[in-house]
């Protein structure tokens, strides 16, 4: 009778130093794909919580993209501590995560049951498998405290699609102090600005359209968000006196 096989012993040494934990389906040559579903057919089949197989400072890049809020709230910091932990000083930790102020925002501009109920689904997760959940979310506040507190420092915070975070933070020998700075993306109101203040008090016809002109020179090129997102608390102010 002939023996089984010797199970393969994982080799962390044996693959680049970039992880892709939480890699779904999104497998990413040149690095190691970790996901706890087997179904994914990760190169690592491992818990985004526990990577104790995975040697300390020695990764150059991480990401973890859509990920950090599959985790139950109170298991968000210790999981970046442990991806900490992988990090060489200098390596970078790619997360996108949701942006409940973001979500907020564009809810606010969405007419109809469908996109809101679309929007709900995007903040809450599939829910297809177990994995497939949120359970947590961010704001910038809390995500640059999150990432301070485990040693990594952010180089660089962008939205995507308005309701998520692209968030690149590098692991330093020493955070300092937890300085969370301006915070830009904590506004629920493009119009909360400071110097976007738009103030609307028309009370006869020709003031209306003074405003509405001048507040069309205003309304950003873009995407149709944005010209709502402008438009929408002048016609709020506008509708409170019954001029529209
Ligand atoms: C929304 S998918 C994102 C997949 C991929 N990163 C992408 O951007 O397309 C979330 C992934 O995280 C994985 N996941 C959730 N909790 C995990 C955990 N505790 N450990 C490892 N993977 C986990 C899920 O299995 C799923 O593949």
């Amino acid at each position: 009778m002939s023996e089984a096989p010797p199970t393969a012993v994982f080799d962390p040494l044996a693959h680049p130093p970039k992880l892709n934990i939480g890699c779904g389906w999104d497998k990413r040559p040149g690095y190691l794909n970790v996901d706890f579903q087997d179904f994914h057919e990760p190169d690592l089949v491992a818990d985004a919580r526990d990577l104790s197989v995975l040697p300390s400072g020695r990764y150059t890049d991480i990401v973890a993209q859509d990920v950090l809020e599959h985790l139950e709230r109170e298991e968000v910091d210790p999981a970046l501590t442990e991806w900490s932990r992988l990090l060489a000083v200098g390596g970078r930790l790619v997360l996108r995560v949701p942006d409940i102020i973001g979500v907020a925002r564009v809810m606010a501009d969405l007419d109809t049951v469908d996109e809101q109920r679309k929007l709900i689904q995007n903040l809450y997760g599939t829910q297809a498998y177990t994995g497939d959940y949120h359970h947590a979310g961010f704001t910038e506040l809390t995500l640059r405290h999150s990432l301070h507190q485990v040693g990594l420092q952010v180089v660089e915070m962008v939205r995507k699609d308005e309701w998520m975070f692209d968030c690149v933070a590098e692991k330093v020998v020493d955070p300092g102090r937890f300085e969370p700075g301006p915070l830009p993306f904590m506004r629920l109101c493009d119009h909360d600005q400071p110097g976007g203040t738009i103030r609307v008090v028309p009370d006869d016809a020709s003031s209306v359209d003074r405003v509405m002109s001048s507040v069309a020179n205003r309304v950003p090129a873009g995407p149709r968000q944005s010209a709502r997102k402008v438009w929408r608390p002048i016609r709020r102010q506008l509708a409170k006196r019954g001029l529209v």
